[in-house]
């Protein structure tokens, strides 16, 4: 009831969200209150990074390459989103272990996760790709602010007036978590160069042995080209409240689609700004750069 309006952001914390699907008392809430238990898996990304691709990958890897579960349950039941209204309640009605995924920036994330031994894995993509990607989603999203122009979105991106804020302030916040033992830090770059050696990594991370064959399986079964045909994994489910349609998660699936969209003097100013927010890192932790 607090804001009804779907032109428009709730506004959490001084941070834009979509209006539908949240709540301020949700949001508040799962920040200050919700237990992450030591045997749960807990995905984290800024928007457009990646995410789908990952559950797909973690249920495959849960169920040793079985595809019973992916086909059968839609993505947001199988890993419920902390911060959303739906997820929130899913999760505090599911007995460990949890699979779950958040978007949340690092300083709004539930507390009881900096003193839990649950799994964290953290994916970052290039964000020149992020934005291109995040400007279809956010244009077709019935949830928020729909952009009119991709130089607006733009705009609105480089100074995190998008939902879930700033790219720029979300990696720099979660990259303090880096060396954590329970943290997992992969790429969207990396898993799109050698699939096989990062679900391996990710295996290894959660302690889980499959066979060649299992991995063949989570392999193939979380490509672009099968998960594309997944009406649980596609976003085809979403109801048209939502989503104008069609709609479907899986856009593009490549790495650097941004020299198709961005201008010389787009992808200029955007350099600009990375280098100033950016500054600090050691080299090599970003495979974009
Ligand atoms: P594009 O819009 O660039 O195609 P998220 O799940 O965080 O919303 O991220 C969505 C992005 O991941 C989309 O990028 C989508 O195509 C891509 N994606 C989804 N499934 C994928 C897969 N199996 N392989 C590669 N990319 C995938």
């Amino acid at each position: 009831e607090l804001i009804t309006m779907t032109d428009d952001y709730l506004w959490f914390e001084g941070l834009p969200f979509p209006v539908i699907g949240y709540s301020y008392e949700v949001l508040k809430e799962a920040g200050s209150q919700f237990v992450i238990k030591d045997e749960d898996t807990v995905l984290v990304t800024y928007p457009k990074s990646g995410t789908n691709w990952l559950v797909e990958i973690l249920c495959l890897i849960h169920s040793h390459g079985d595809t019973k579960w992916i086909q059968s349950v839609p993505t947001w039941e199988r890993s419920p989103w902390i911060e959303t209204d739906e997820g929130y309640k899913l999760l505090n009605e599911r007995e460990g272990p949890r699979l779950m995924s958040s978007h949340l920036p690092f300083h709004l994330f539930p507390k009881s996760l900096f003193t839990s031994k649950a799994k964290v894995i953290y994916i970052m993509r290039n964000p020149k790709d992020v934005l291109v990607s995040g400007y279809y989603h956010w244009t077709m999203a019935k949830l928020c602010k729909q952009p009119e122009s991709l130089e607006q979105y733009f705009q609105w991106f480089m100074q995190g007036n998008v939902s879930y804020g700033s790219w720029f302030e979300h990696i720099r916040g979660w990259m303090s978590m880096r060396h954590r033992e329970n943290v997992l830090l992969l790429s969207y770059e990396e898993l799109q160069k050698d699939p096989r050696s990062a679900i391996e990594r990710i295996c290894q991370f959660l302690g889980k042995k499959l066979t060649p064959e299992e991995l063949d399986s989570v392999l193939k079964n979380s490509s672009f080209q099968v998960m594309k045909q997944n009406k649980m994994s596609n976003f085809e489910m979403v109801p048209e409240a939502l989503f104008t349609r069609p709609f479907l998660i899986t856009r593009k699936g490549i790495s650097g689609d941004w020299k198709n969209h961005l201008t010389v003097a787009q992808a200029e100013a955007f350099d600009k700004v990375y280098q100033e927010k950016m500054a600090g890192f050691p080299k090599g932790l970003f495979p974009w750069e």
